[in-house]
């Protein structure tokens, strides 16, 4: 059998390289999807470092929030590769800040790139894996989506609303051999979150019943779970992935 094709969206960032990595142990052909601006020498740079740790990965040029570049992208890794099987969307950013500070572009930025990213990213997809009967979509959203977050009307409401539209496309599909799933990270130890001042940072790991930050590698395994050939069964679903941090 040939090998699956994994696209995994923001792929050369913190969790999303765990990510690659678990799916390219798991077999499957692997595309990191990235965008930095433009800055293509980057993404190169990463794929190299992934080859010399024996990571075999392609990567593809996307702006996730332009429906335009995600078409141009998902054309050139099925005419390169085929029809994706399994697609992570995991590509995100945060403008934090307070709502009573929060401009139009705070808001559309983050909704733009986490959520109606989800949209344009699936619906690029969803035919051909309509047509093969097969296929995997995990979503990536947050405990902050989960429970809301001082400071993240934006980012909270864009993953909260992952999960609905993962649940709307999940009855929409299930009948045709696809699932479709969230992960809800709680704090991960990636820039995203090393950037936060310290101070801050102790505060939020106190609230962690586990003691310490979550591992990008604790992230991939849920996805690979979720995205694995036997995984016909769970679908709709969201798995928390937060060190006990949120309970519902
Ligand atoms: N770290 C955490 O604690 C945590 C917790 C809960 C949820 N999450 C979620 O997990 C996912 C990965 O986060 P991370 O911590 O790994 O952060 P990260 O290292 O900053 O990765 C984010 C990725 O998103 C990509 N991205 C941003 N804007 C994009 C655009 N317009 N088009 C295409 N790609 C874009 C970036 O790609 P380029 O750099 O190439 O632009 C980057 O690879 C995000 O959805 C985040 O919200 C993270």
């Amino acid at each position: 059998m040939t090998k699956r094709i994994a696209l995994v969206t923001g792929g050369t960032g913190g969790i999303g390289t765990s990510i690659c990595k678990q799916l390219h142990d798991d077999g499957y052909q692997v595309i990191a999807g990235y965008y930095s601006g433009g800055n293509h020498e980057k993404a190169q740079a990463w794929q190299d470092q992934m080859k010399a740790d024996g990571y075999d990965i392609a990567v593809a040029y996307g702006n996730i929030r332009d429906f335009d570049s995600c078409q141009t992208c998902i054309d050139g890794i099925r005419k390169d590769f085929g029809t994706i099987d399994i697609l992570v969307n995991n590509g995100g950013i945060t403008r934090d800040t307070t709502l009573k500070k929060m401009s139009p572009e705070h808001w559309d930025d983050v909704i733009a790139t986490n959520l109606t990213s989800v949209f344009y990213m699936t619906r690029l997809v969803i035919n051909d894996m309509l047509e093969q009967k097969w296929g995997r979509i995990v979503n990536i959203s947050s405990v902050n989506g989960e429970k809301g977050q001082f400071g993240q009307a934006n980012y909270s409401a864009a993953k909260a609303g992952m999960y609905g539209f993962t649940k709307a496309v999940a009855q929409e599909v299930a009948s045709k051999g696809i699932t479709v799933n969230t992960v809800s990270p709680g704090y991960i130890a990636t820039s995203m979150i090393m950037d936060v001042p310290e101070e801050i940072r102790e505060q939020i790991r106190k609230g962690i019943p586990v003691g310490r930050f979550g591992k990008p590698e604790e992230i991939a395994r849920v996805v690979s779970f979720l995205a694995g050939e036997e995984n016909g069964f769970i679908t709709g679903a969201n798995i928390s992935a937060n060190g006990g941090q949120y309970m519902h």
